[in-house]
């Protein structure tokens, strides 16, 4: 009688403990105003938390405002660039925290033949076109809804803006799961188009303005890149990463070879290049894993694009003052943009980047932050 009593007050227990981690594990959803655009819209900011970690997510380019994960004493800090205010992301916005489409990355000459029709895109980083050109998804306001555990925005993009045909539904969910902020893209079209869609979050981890990200070690599951010509257009070969300073396989301090004597480091000024993923396409799986020595934190990214962007902040230069007025210094934030190869409508080679009408884009990058107690594995 005790031990089926002793049994039940146990299960008694389990149940409610289970319960306990299940209500911890929820997240909470909260919406504040955050500015309005020239033309009247309003702009606000979703905050998710879960009591493990805080994202900011704004309605104006889907912007990942503020991010904010442990460190391995448990402090809280803030790891991804951006601005305090809207108008500044309005007026001069190097991609900071954004959802970057309809085509991520850049195309050459703003250039592209589908189904045997040319199509003339909008140039904007010099003959090429860059990030969907000069109003592409990050300077657009999303419609946002809370779903589970998050938010789910959607944005319409008319047939021919910015010279990509077809009108293309876009969503974009993000969600907190335990330890990890995931986003999950969708995207249907009316006619024959092109979409590839990422994040593109600079990321610190020792927190946002303190300081360049040279010390962070990086791992990149890829064993190929695509070298790039010097205006950063892949040249369609997939080149190995043996022997050059390219090669992250196993986890590597970025500083240690990012300014080496290599032709592809002087065309991207640093790191601006795709890596390969070994990883089969559509299938989640680890693409990088980066690690800041100094206060523990880890940032693992899972995808399920065949292609990975490390950018290294080259283009930062120290004349933007952020959030809470800290400067930008070069190569103070990183990018680890999940995606389909630049330039891809170019090279058949490449994995297709075509969306048909009656098809679903599909994509999925998962951002798992942890923490490390040792400095074992540094370089
Ligand atoms: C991408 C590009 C870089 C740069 C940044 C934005 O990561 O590859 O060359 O344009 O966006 O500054």
């Amino acid at each position: 009688m005790f031990l089926i009593e002793g049994g039940f007050k146990l299960g008694l227990l389990w149940a409610l403990l289970v319960m306990a981690t299940v209500a911890e594990a929820k997240t909470q959803i909260t919406k504040k105003f955050f500015g309005t655009l020239g033309d009247g819209t309003r702009v606000e900011i979703y905050t998710l938390s879960n009591g493990k970690i805080e994202a900011a997510i704004a309605t104006y380019g889907g912007i990942v405002v503020s991010l904010r994960v442990p460190d391995r004493n448990a402090n809280m800090d803030d790891v991804v660039l951006g601005y305090d205010s809207l108008s500044q992301y309005v007026s001069n916005n190097p991609y900071f925290g954004a959802i970057v489409g309809r085509y991520a990355n850049r195309i050459a000459h703003g250039s592209f033949v589908l189904e045997g029709k040319t199509y003339s895109v909008s140039k904007n980083d010099g003959d090429n076109s860059l990030h969907g050109g000069t109003r592409g998804f990050d300077k657009v306001v999303w419609k946002a809804k809370t779903i589970k555990d998050g938010i789910e925005l959607t944005y319409v993009s008319r047939d021919g803006e910015e010279g990509y045909p077809g009108t293309v539904i876009a969503n974009a969910r993000f969600t907190l799961n335990d330890n990890e902020l995931r986003v999950e893209y969708s995207a249907t079209a009316d006619k024959p188009t092109v979409v590839n869609l990422t994040n593109h979050s600079y990321f610190n981890l020792t927190g946002q303005g303190k300081g360049t990200i040279l010390q962070h070690q990086l791992k990149i599951s890829a064993s190929r890149f695509t070298p790039v010509d010097s205006t950063l257009i892949p040249t369609g070969e997939l080149r190995s990463v043996e022997g050059t300073a390219l090669d992250f396989r196993t986890s590597t301090r970025i500083g240690q070879r990012i300014d080496a004597n290599e032709d592809q480091l002087h065309k991207g000024k640093g790191y601006d290049h795709n890596w390969v993923l070994d990883k089969t396409q559509g299938q989640l799986a680890e693409a990088a894993e980066l690690y800041d020595p100094g206060t523990g934190r880890v940032l693992q990214v899972l995808t399920s694009e065949p292609g990975l962007q490390f950018y290294s902040g080259n283009f930062l230069d120290g004349t933007i003052v952020g959030k809470q007025g800290r400067v930008y210094a070069w190569r103070s934030g990183l990018c680890l943009e999940t995606q389909h190869f630049p330039d891809s409508p170019n090279h058949p080679n490449f994995p297709s980047t075509e969306l048909k009408p009656g098809k679903r884009y599909h994509s999925v990058t998962a951002l798992k932050f942890s923490v490390r107690s040792d400095l074992s594995g540094q370089r």
